[in-house]
């Protein structure tokens, strides 16, 4: 059986999540599973609701489902944390303003799974700015391995993927390797220079190269924002389906020659990234919730200047929590 934390359960991702999950649409239709929704005091109620509907659904594979509003009693045990909670973003406000606000939480969580989480445990930062708040969980949590540390950057790959392929009028399932590098913010580098489709470079069928260079780029760079603006609320069941999809991108073995984007640490990294930041990668995994950064990609100079540029707002989110990362 899988034991699966969802934070912010009581809100819009986790409704569009929670169902998916208890379907088996992560782990498949054999693994038994059993929830721990997390929210903040006060959201008991609106818990309590999701559950009752969970229960409602009858799901063949759902075990267990518990109500928690202490990240010590809700991670316990968790072999998955989906950590999606965190103060959102309003209309106007820049991600990096959300960075003291959401810090607090992260170091809460980070401290909880270190404590009682399974120490196989993988994690997944939704809540944003994800990448930083990933940064600080992993802090925090000093007992499990920081590779099993993931911020989504999923969301970002879909959207480009669905966006080259309108534009080539091809089906989404023949574009392949769209890479996401850096964070995920509107300086993300979507990189179409090393996906194909039908096995052809991008290039072959969008001959358009200012809009690939411009437009294209900028529409994913600034897609969160304009699903904000037009919703008056954050994207949610397309962060939900980019969840689902970045967790069984690292259980299942990725396919010869392919890749998929999620943003881990540097440490170790052959791009020359700087260490201790949350970047995103191409990787692939073996299947077992491992990964590894797929290497050797060149970078052509338009790229590399945009992946500088991410890489400084990493850097200066970095320096905002630097008073966190010199705590225990
Ligand atoms: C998104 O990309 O849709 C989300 O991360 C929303 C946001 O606040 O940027």
């Amino acid at each position: 059986m899988k034991k699966i934390v969802v934070t912010g359960a009581a809100g819009q991702i986790a409704y569009s999540l929670l169902f998916r999950i208890a379907n088996g649409d992560i782990f498949g239709f054999q693994e038994p599973i059993s929830l721990s929704l997390c929210d903040l005091p006060g959201s008991e109620r609106a818990m309590e609701g999701v559950a009752m509907e969970l229960a409602d659904c009858a799901f063949p594979l759902l075990r267990e489902v518990t109500i928690h509003t202490d990240p010590f009693s809700g991670f316990k045990g968790v072999d998955l944390a989906l950590l999606v909670g965190a103060k959102p973003r309003s209309p106007g406000m820049e991600r990096a303003d959300l960075l003291n606000d959401n810090g607090k939480i992260f170091v809460e969580q980070g401290r909880a799974l270190n404590e009682v989480a399974s120490k196989e445990v993988r994690v997944l930062v939704i809540g944003n700015p994800c990448n930083t708040n990933c940064l600080i969980a992993m802090h925090y949590a000093p007992k499990i391995p920081r590779e099993n540390f993931h911020a989504l950057m999923r969301l970002d790959q879909n959207r480009a993927t669905a966006l080259l392929a309108t534009q080539a009028k091809k089906l989404v399932s023949e574009v392949k390797n769209v890479i996401i590098w850096g964070n995920h913010s509107a300086t993300q580098v979507p990189d179409y220079s090393h996906a194909h489709m039908q096995g052809k470079r991008v290039t072959d069928f969008i001959k358009d190269e200012k809009w690939l260079k411009g437009e294209f780029i900028e529409l994913i760079q600034k897609r969160g924002a304009a699903i904000l603006n037009a919703r008056g609320k954050s994207s949610a069941a397309s962060a939900a389906n980019a969840i689902i999809d970045a967790i069984r991108a690292l259980y299942t073995p990725t396919l010869p020659g392919e890749w998929f984007t999620t943003a881990v640490i540097t440490d170790h990294n052959a791009y020359g990234i700087e260490k201790n930041l949350v970047f995103g990668f191409p990787c692939r995994s073996k299947g077992e919730g491992d990964w590894e950064i797929v290497e050797g990609l060149e970078w052509n100079s338009f790229i590399k200047e945009k992946i500088e540029k991410t890489t400084g707002e990493l850097l200066e989110e970095r320096k905002c929590i630097e008073q966190l990362l010199k705590r225990k």
